[in-house]
């Protein structure tokens, strides 16, 4: 089976080609990702309207070179998959109506995927782990530990009550007069740090539910940087690296208690079969570092995959389509964009609104 994957939720446009090996993995054939940061660095973010626009000049030209890298025309394949959600809206329509334009006219399946689930089946597309694992999730958007107990079958454990974590690297980077996007800047910065220096809030830390807070932990690093304006080198790279620090207590924090929430949901399996890692935040090695530690010790097998199978991409959204496909989950072509869409849609929204 070899489906097309489009991506156009955020400020990524990405297609790829990926075929169902019989061992269960999937092959990337192609995956080209054009990523919009030149557009959106000077506004320090990504903005709506400009992400839109840039999908609608970009996507045709993406599409044609992930076929032609695959070496495939439309009638070869055997699905068409796009991203129908969550995200920006003026970004998803454009993915998804090319998407459905290319099944129509191809006459092939076509498979309407939910953005969050791409990256939570990812693992299966590059180790073909089986269900059911346990998935971080920490993005720009999302921060979630969810329990991935199947295609379509999720339950969450925890999700942030405010700032997404890479939201909390963004704006601390902000904050720091760092170029956006803050996360790699504030890791290169760290490295010189001390990162005992300033002792940063750890908030939630040893609470029995694995939620998480940020935006305590960024009150504390702004007061601390107008106590020492004007901030010299030496400084910032202690904050970068103090501030890094009480991240990684968090996420292992959160991450151990919900390895023991994974037991209470799912009573018959209570173990997980791993622990996957995924979304922009996940290419941090400091992060890496402390999960293949908590791994070691928890004896539960980390699945890291590879930095640009982590971050948005085409391939994860054509492997969440070869999953759905293979299961008969086809779509119509009345299916609707979604801004908003929770892998686990009978968990509460948070108090932002996040899923
Ligand atoms: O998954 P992603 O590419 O896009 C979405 O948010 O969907 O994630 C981007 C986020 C940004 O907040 C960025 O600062 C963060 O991932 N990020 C990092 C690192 N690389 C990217 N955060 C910390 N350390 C990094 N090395
Ligand atoms: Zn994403």
């Amino acid at each position: 089976m070899r489906v097309l994957g489009i991506e156009t939720t955020c400020d990524e446009t990405a297609a790829a080609v990926v075929a169902w090996r019989p061992d269960g993995r999937g092959e990337i054939l192609s995956n080209i990702v054009l990523s919009q940061f030149a557009d959106h660095a000077p506004f320090g973010g990504v903005v709506p309207e400009i992400a839109a626009r840039a999908h609608v000049e970009a996507l045709d030209g993406i599409v044609d070179r992930a076929m032609r890298e695959a070496g495939l025309g439309f009638d070869e394949l055997d699905g068409v998959a796009a991203a129908a959600g969550p995200g920006l809206i003026g970004g998803v329509m454009v993915g998804l109506t090319a998407g459905k334009a290319i099944a129509l006219a191809a006459g092939k399946p076509f498979s309407a995927v939910n953005h969050l689930e791409a990256h939570a089946l990812t693992a299966r597309l590059t180790d073909a782990l089986a269900f059911p694992y346990l998935l971080l999730l920490v993005s720009g958007g999302h921060t979630q530990l969810i329990a991935v107990r199947g295609v379509g079958q999720y339950t969450r454990l925890g999700t942030t009550l405010d700032d997404a974590v890479g939201e909390a690297f963004d704006k601390c980077g902000k904050m720091l007069g760092l170029p956006w996007p803050g996360g790699p800047h504030i890791e290169q910065c760290a490295a010189q740090g001390d990162p005992a220096r300033f002792d940063f809030p750890r908030p939630m830390f040893g609470r029995p539910v694995p939620d998480f807070s940020l935006s305590g932990l960024k009150t504390s690093v702004r007061q601390t940087i107008e106590q020492l304006a004007p901030v010299m080198p030496q400084t910032l790279a202690d904050v970068c690296a103090s501030f890094q620090a009480a991240i990684v207590d968090v996420l292992i924090d959160r991450t151990r208690i919900a390895m023991g929430a994974f037991a209470k949901a799912l009573p018959q399996t209570p173990r997980p079969q791993g622990l996957v890692v995924a979304g922009g935040v996940a290419a941090n090695v400091a992060i890496r570092s402390a999960l293949q530690r908590l791994s070691a010790e928890t004896g539960v097998r980390l699945v890291l995959p590879p930095p640009n199978l982590c971050t948005d991409n085409g391939a994860m959204i054509a492997w969440a389509g070869i999953e759905r496909l293979r299961l008969g989950l086809e779509d119509g072509m009345d299916f609707a964009a979604r801004p908003r869409w929770p892998l686990d849609q009978s968990a509460p929204l948070s108090p932002t609104g996040k899923a």
